[in-house]
């Protein structure tokens, strides 16, 4: 076990450079299946979603060589199984992937129920309801995962609800199905977006992501690239608001500033400066924070996956915001951590009523998730004084180098082993 100890009351100052996107990393890695041939992944995220991924292709029968600390060479002519270990899957959501990838080029593919972040259900309908549409027969038994397919055909898929896993195991899987593939109200996350220029570099013929409608033409085969992923709006966003909760000035580097808007324009209402220039945003606070209300929605709506960082700022703001999530059931988890730390919030279901308060406390905390986790380093980034953070492994899910590049920023924040669980709490 480890823990990060935070002395907080420091305005970060400086510049960060951000890594490439996780939830772009998690899809690509096992698309390179679907290439049969050798693939350089660059810009790769040192974590351990990434990792396990790796782990994957490793045991599925790829050679995996690491060219530098970002970039893969990945050679997946010798896969030859279809069936991903228990423990693998359950480190992690996205190794549902791998059940498209394996699919789309072997016919079969089995995979534990995936693990990740606790944040209410999660289930896999849409997934599953893609694989059918195409030719697939898919079991769900006793936590294990089965798909299979005599062969794959195109089809028209209207999905019920928009789903970034679902999307893009749709395009994994249907990138060789035979003929035309419409795949309908679909996530516009840039990491669909990324997915698809992946696979087309790999000569995949995927046409529309982006928008609310992916048309793929099925090919015979695809071939090996070059691929450099993009970088990860999710981190790039965190270090922008940990600028604004410590009354900072950061400047946030290797960044698309389009992606960053949905962000940029909610700090700007809440009174930040946000400078934008052609891979990096400045980030600045120097007066008091206004209130806001937020509702998470897909892209390019805001991001869910910032909604506890944006409540970490706005318990610091001058008045009452309102903040609702409307992706996932229970994601307001981490809100108890924040009261401990003085914050005045009422959660009533999907709606957290937050009045601001003047400062954090410091406290001993927990991560209840990977964002959680990272919302609770900003708030004790911006509480005077000490607190600990235990259960930081989930950050390391997503975050390379969180504790480096905050010490970077000036902030007093190091990460200590600790032998058990060791969290106490006045009462
Ligand atoms: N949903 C269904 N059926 C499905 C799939 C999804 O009802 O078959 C529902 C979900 O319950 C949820 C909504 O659709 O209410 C959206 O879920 P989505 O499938 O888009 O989420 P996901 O693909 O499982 C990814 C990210 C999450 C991020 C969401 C939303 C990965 C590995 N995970 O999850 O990221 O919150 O999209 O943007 O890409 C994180 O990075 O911290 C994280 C949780």
């Amino acid at each position: 076990m480890e823990k990060f100890i935070i002395h907080g009351g420091i305005p970060l100052k400086g510049e960060v450079t951000i890594g490439g996107a996780k939830n772009a990393a998690v899809a690509i890695l096992p698309a390179t299946i679907l290439a049969g041939g050798k693939c350089v992944i660059e810009n790769l995220p040192c974590i351990s979603d990434v990792m396990a991924s790796l782990q994957i292709l490793s045991e599925l029968g790829a050679d995996i060589r690491m060219l530098s600390r970002s970039s893969y060479a990945i050679d997946t002519s010798r896969v030859d199984l279809t069936e991903v270990s228990n423990e693998l899957s359950r480190q992690m959501r996205a190794s549902y992937y791998f059940l498209g990838a394996l699919l789309g080029r072997f016919g079969q593919a089995q995979v534990a129920m995936p693990g990740g972040c606790n944040l209410g259900p999660r289930p896999i309908d849409q997934h599953l309801k893609a694989f059918t549409a195409l030719g697939g027969v898919d079991s769900v038994e006793y936590g294990m995962i089965r798909v299979k397919a005599e062969s794959l055909h195109g089809a028209h898929i209207f999905f019920d609800t928009v789903s970034v896993g679902a999307t893009m195991n749709a395009m994994l899987a249907a990138v060789f199905a035979d003929g035309l593939t419409v795949l309908e109200n679909v996530a516009r996350e840039p990491h669909v977006v990324d997915l698809a220029n992946f696979l087309n570099m790999m000569g995949a013929d995927v046409y529309g992501a982006g928008t609310d409608v992916i048309k793929i033409h099925g090919v015979q085969r695809l071939h090996g690239c070059t691929y450099s992923i993009i970088p990860d709006q999710i981190e790039a966003g965190s270090y922008m608001v940990a600028a604004a909760a410590t009354g900072g000035d950061v400047t946030v580097r290797n960044v698309t500033p389009k992606h960053l808007e949905p962000i940029s324009v909610k700090l700007r209402a809440a009174g930040c400066e946000v400078e934008e220039f052609d891979d990096s945003v400045r980030v600045r606070r120097t007066g008091a924070l206004q209130p806001l209300k937020i509702k998470t929605m897909p892209h390019p709506g805001f991001p869910t996956d910032m909604q506890p960082l944006m409540t970490v700022l706005l318990s610091l703001a001058k008045g009452t915001s309102i903040v609702t999530e409307s992706i996932w059931e229970n994601r307001f988890r981490y809100v108890d951590e924040l009261i401990h730390m003085g914050a005045n919030i009422k959660v009533d279901g999907q709606v957290a009523v937050i009045e601001g308060v003047d400062h954090l406390r410091p406290a001993p905390l927990r991560a209840t998730d990977l964002r959680a986790g990272a919302a609770l380093v900003v708030a004790a980034l911006a509480a005077d004084g000490l607190s600990e953070l235990e259960e930081t492994s989930h950050i390391d899910r997503g975050y390379e180098n969180m504790v480096e590049k905050l010490q970077d920023l000036g902030a007093d924040i190091r990460r200590i082993e600790t032998p058990i669980a060791t969290i106490t709490r006045a009462m």
